[in-house]
């Protein structure tokens, strides 16, 4: 049987062992012959489910608390219209403990299919079966060492959210949970479901990648006859000519890039990518992509279902006009495989080692002769027709290093090696053996070793972030000292004359001269990166990441203005209204004011003690919503131009933790949306749960980045679970819907965005789930975060 009908009827079983526990398991002890693996997956789902029911039986106490409530005030001759919430606490205080994706997925798509009912408008939305959505699954963890993040898709689900139209509200069914949206009675007449959405007319174009992958890739940074350096970050391979700030992109891969090589000819240039999965969940093959760097065409493709897991090195050959291409797969033993490119031909494959290999690299001198190195091992690969023989470097009396890290070769043909004890060693032409040591070049590891065109050799330390020149004889010539914040060497590009490119592991780029000059000239954030606010008047935006750092971006110079560190990791920003302050929302309950000028720290507040989702100013800056994940959200009146901070409210009544929140544009009222898909409303001066859909319906919203509202829940895709759009964003003209999704997309609706599975233009180039979207202020640029690939892209209109 298909395994989705296998998981619905344990999901049944579930529900009636819940009514009358059966000592029995059947599903297991039915003398099958399920194994161990299948056994233990299938107790995870059990569990699950469980968590799951309780957090459903939460969810509905909550609802039912809320109805209390109400009907105490009723019945305490409160006014009909407006009825208010008694600021009860609801039972889950906490954030629920998120399912695991994947899991209920398919048990919730049953339910979707029997729950789909017409209600004839009104507020009764939370008596249904609710499923929470799962937040960890956001912050998906690395599974896979292939890819610094990890496997971040799913497949999209197979069962539709089908939108039900009825008398004054449409609901949609997400994992077995109604959502009820309610229709402004302006549209009341002429809604209707089946209206075909139209596209958008306009398009985007990336722009600008902050970003540089430095901390887990090697040998990915040079400098091209056109000016323009070439890196890359996330599934974007970047041609940026840093004097004249402008930036081309690479857009043939569709998960993270994780080597390149550039041709002898300096124009071709060879990528390899990691294994991705599609949105529908079919695997995408590692493999190398061959473009020319003048034109970004594609040339060939080479690989697809040969390579394992990712692509990890990858060169060309040069002394035989480029002919050859050598790249290592992540499979468990390496394989070292040679390519004739142009005919996508390989030509001989070879297991290369079972340790971890760090570079590989054809001798400028000989096209048969490969340099791998890496793991307490450099080899020395001939090859004679379509086999490669090994020679191991043999380090005799010499310290054996725990890694070779790096290599590269001396004008006369010599091999020179980088290690994590910190030596240099030189490996005469053509044999293994050590010809030349320099110990100690470096304290800690050296992570890149380049040669100049003047035959001096740079070298890049790890622990001690040295830049060294060394004269042909190896002898010290001078050292600078990348700053700490930047963070280690990692790669070494030569520049102009007299100028270098440094790569960092911190992911920045800097250019350096000796003696002293260091210029970065990429710098971004270096873990999850969720938070991001756009200035309300300037061509500023501001990214907050767990990484705790805060930056304030100019997106014309595409530099930070400032950069801060706070004490926490950082969630959710948001902009006052006057652009003089900004808050920021961290992971531990604790919210800060900065000043937007000096970056001084302004105020600082605890509301609990969980991750802040969301912070943002009233319209009129009066008010500051702090939405939580311990399911409330707190109000705080703002005085003295956002210097000022008193609490006047506390919003008490989802059973799940707050997602999203708008402020309406007369900054009287807050709608949010949280982890269990409700949609619930309030009044800011006091914090009171509104549920009379009368006073809210036709309220005008300042922003629109809650995913599950009217005028935005046709972002939601075929099969949506709930946790498949991470965010929304409407342009400031009110005639577009960017969403965010989990699947490493950016999309572009027309705004309203009210018809079922409405059409989208969509835009690749994150590596994993795009955690948040914001127009610029005049709408003339888009940005984009993304999770784990931690990238910040830019996009304009086209
Ligand atoms: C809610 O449901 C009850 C019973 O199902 C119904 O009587 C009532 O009219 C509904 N309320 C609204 C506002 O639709
Ligand atoms: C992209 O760039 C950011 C910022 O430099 C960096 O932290 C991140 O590791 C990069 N991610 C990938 C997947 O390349
Ligand atoms: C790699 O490991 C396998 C199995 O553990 C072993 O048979 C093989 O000899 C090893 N290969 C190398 C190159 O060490």
């Amino acid at each position: 049987p298909h395994p989705f009908f296998g998981l619905f009827f344990i999901f049944a079983a579930q529900l009636s062992s819940l009514l009358c526990p059966s000592p029995a398991d059947d599903t297991v002890s039915a003398g099958s012959n399920l194994d161990m693996e299948d056994r233990v997956s299938q107790l995870e789902q059990r569990l699950q489910l469980q968590e799951d029911e309780i957090q459903l039986l939460k969810a509905a106490l909550a609802d039912a608390l809320r109805r209390l409530g109400c009907c105490e005030e009723q019945s305490l001759g409160m006014p009909t219209g407006g009825i208010h919430n008694t600021g009860r606490r609801p039972l889950a205080t906490a954030a629920p403990t998120p399912p695991t994706k994947g899991e209920l997925r398919s048990d919730s798509r049953g339910l979707s299919g029997v729950q789909m009912s017409q209600r004839s408008g009104g507020v009764n939305q939370s008596t249904s079966r609710q499923l929470p959505m799962g937040a960890e699954s956001r912050s998906r963890t690395t599974s896979s060492s292939s890819s610094s993040c990890g496997k971040r898709y799913r497949p999209y689900p197979a069962m539709r959210p089908c939108p039900v139209r009825s008398d004054g509200y449409v609901r949609m069914f997400l994992r077995g949970r109604p959502v009820t949206m309610h229709i402004p009675d302006e549209q009341r007449e002429s809604y209707s479901l089946d209206h075909k959405a139209a596209l958008p007319d306009r398009k985007l174009k990336l722009q600008w990648v902050y970003g540089y992958r430095g901390r887990d890739c090697r040998s990915n940074l040079y400098l091209l006859p056109t000016g323009e350096i070439v890196y890359f970050n996330a599934s974007v391979v970047v041609l940026y000519n840093t004097e004249e700030q402008q930036q081309r992109h690479y857009l043939g891969h569709n998960d993270d890039v994780k080597c390149l090589s550039v041709h002898p000819d300096m124009v071709t240039i060879a990528t390899g990518q990691v294994a991705g999965t599609s949105k529908d969940g079919k695997l995408l093959a590692p493999h190398v992509r061959v473009w020319d760097s003048v034109s970004l065409n594609t040339l060939h493709v080479i690989g697809m279902g040969v390579f394992d897991r990712a692509v990890t090195c990858v060169s060309f050959s040069k002394s035989n006009g480029g002919a050859f291409l050598c790249a290592v797969d992540d499979a468990n033993d390496h394989i070292l495989s040679v390519w004739n490119w142009q005919k996508e031909k390989q030509l001989a494959d070879v297991k290369c080692s079972n340790d971890s290999v760090l570079g590989a690299v054809f001798h400028p001198m000989d096209a048969n002769l490969i340099v791998t190195c890496g793991k307490s091992h450099i080899n020395f690969w001939t090859m004679e027709g379509n086999t490669l023989t090994k020679r191991q470097g043999l380090f005799e009396k010499h310290e054996k290093p725990k890694y070779v890290l790096c290599v590269a070769f001396a004008e006369n043909g010599d091999a020179i090696t980088g290690d994590s004890s910190g030596n240099i060693y030189v490996w005469a032409k053509g044999g293994n053996r050590i010809s030349q040591v320099v110990s100690g070049a470096h304290e800690g590891g050296i992570f890149s070793v380049c040669v100049l065109k003047d035959g001096t050799v740079v070298s890049g330390g790890g622990k001690d972030r040295k830049v060294v020149l060394w004269d042909r004889d190896y002898s010290k010539q001078s050292e600078m000292e990348v700053g700490e914040a930047f963070g280690p060497v990692r790669a070494l590009a030569e520049g102009k004359p007299g100028e270098l490119f440094i790569g960092t592991t911190k992911n920045a780029i800097i250019r350096a001269a000796f003696p002293d000059t260091l210029t970065p000239i990429v710098q971004g954030h270096t873990d999850e990166l969720w938070g991001l606010d756009v200035h309300p008047t300037m061509e500023q935006f501001v990214t907050c990441s767990q990484d705790r750092q805060v930056h304030l971006w100019d997106t014309n110079s595409h530099q930070p203005l400032w950069s801060k560190t706070i004490e926490d990791p950082a969630r959710s920003a948001g902009f006052h209204p006057s652009g003089a302050v900004l808050a920021v929302g961290t992971m531990t309950g604790r919210w800060l004011v900065l000043d937007t000028d000096t970056r001084d720290l302004v105020s600082m507040h605890t509301d609990g003690n969980e991750i802040i989702s969301n912070i943002k100013y009233s319209p009129d800056g009066n008010f500051l919503a702090v939405g939580s994940h311990d399911n409330f959200v707190y109000i705080y009146a703002v005085t003295e131009n956002g210097r000022k901070y008193s609490r006047v409210g506390k919003c008490t009544g989802h059973s799940s933790f707050v997602t999203h929140l708008d402020w309406s544009t007369d900054s009287q009222y807050l709608v949010t949306n949280s982890g269990d898909y409700e949609i619930l409303f309030w009044e800011a001066s006091s914090g009171k749960h509104v549920t009379s859909m009368d006073t809210v319906r036709n309220l005008e919203w300042a922003t629109s980045t809650c995913p599950l509202a009217f005028s935005t829940f046709g972002v939601w895709p075929d099969g949506a679970d709930g946790t498949d759009i991470n965010a929304v964003c409407r342009s400031h003209d009110g005639s577009l819907l960017a969403s965010a999704d989990d699947f490493g997309k950016v999309h572009l609706f027309s705004f309203p965005c009210s018809q079922p599975r409405a059409p989208s233009h969509m835009y690749g180039g994150h590596s994993s789930h795009v955690t948040n979207i914001a127009f610029l202020h005049d709408d003339s640029h888009l940005i984009s975060t993304g999770g784990k690939d931690t990238s910040v892209l830019q996009w304009v209109f086209a």
